[in-house]
């Protein structure tokens, strides 16, 4: 598939999405969103795929956010339909029924944080940059940053983040449990692949579940959570990959996960 703004590469069972925008910092344009969906789509598709990166193209971004030269002249009902593709696309991505790794390598800022947000696991490089910019240009942030950053750290350091607009950087990201570890630039892909590599290992049933699980209970009360916990454990007993991930316990051996 030719592509114009993104890449999507794969090694093996492990997928890599790169934003491919360098000269506008990764900005999304609407273009970019689209083939981001399109993207999303194969990947979803795509049955021996087990692990998804996400990063940005160069060594200054992730993405720095919507692409503000389209946004500018944007009427209410434009911004509307702008924001609810982002919606879209970004509920795909953390939809996705697969492990998903941000690679932040640089400036995520605004629709780049907001992405970020939207994946499994965040890892940063020590130069990058986050935050969510938007107050600064009169607006605010329109995928979902709102909500999605307020439930990771909680409503006052996101009301400080946003209202602030400004950025922080990997060491306070971390900090604030924004990101889960800070690399230096040149180790941060080496190291989103080894954590791959570790999940491709795992049972990808097991992992769909407990995603799925995680997600719909951290909104829910307690008690629906838990009973959504139990059918995801007590269905997993059908799968072929739970008989062979407890006899391989049993028999001091590695489990050959199958998926089904
Ligand atoms: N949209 C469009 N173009 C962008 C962009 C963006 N979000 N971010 C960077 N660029 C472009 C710049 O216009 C510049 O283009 P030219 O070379 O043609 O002038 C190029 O990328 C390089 O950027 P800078 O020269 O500004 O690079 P810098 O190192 O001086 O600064 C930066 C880097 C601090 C990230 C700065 O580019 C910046 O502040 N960018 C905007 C960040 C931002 O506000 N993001 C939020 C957007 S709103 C949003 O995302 C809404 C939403 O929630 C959906």
């Amino acid at each position: 598939m030719g592509y114009e703004t993104i890449r999507l590469e794969y090694e093996e069972q492990l997928a890599i999405l790169t934003i491919d925008r360098p000269k506008a910092l990764n900005a999304f344009n609407a273009k970019a969103l689209q083939e981001v969906e399109l993207a999303l789509r194969v990947v979803h598709h795509n049955a021996q795929l087990r692990a998804l990166i996400v990063t940005g193209s160069g060594e200054k971004a992730f993405v720095a956010g919507a692409d503000i030269a389209e946004m500018v002249e944007m009427t209410p009902t434009q911004a509307r339909e702008f924001a609810g593709i982002g919606h879209r696309v970004f509920h795909m991505m953390e939809t996705l029924s697969i492990p998903t790794i941000a690679a932040v390598n640089g400036f995520a800022l605004g629709g780049g944080c907001e992405l970020a947000l939207c994946c499994d696991l965040i890892y940063a490089s020590e130069n990058a940059k986050l935050g969510l910019p938007e107050v600064t240009l009169g607006v605010i942030p329109g995928f979902g940053g709102t909500q999605r950053l307020t439930r990771l750290v909680g409503r006052v350091r996101a009301k400080e983040l946003i209202f602030t607009g400004e950025m922080v950087d990997a060491a306070k990201a971390k900090e604030i449990g924004l990101v889960l570890e800070v690399l230096p630039a040149d180790r941060l892909m080496e190291h989103c692949r080894s954590v791959a590599h570790k999940l491709l290992k795992r049972g990808p049933l097991a992992i769909a579940q407990a995603k799925r699980v995680i997600e719909f209970g951290a909104d829910g009360d307690l008690r629906s959570a838990n009973e959504l916990e139990r059918q995801g454990f007590s269905m997993l007993f059908g799968s072929e990959d739970q008989r062979e991930g407890m006899r391989a316990f049993l028999e001091k051996r590695q489990p050959m996960f199958k998926g089904r």
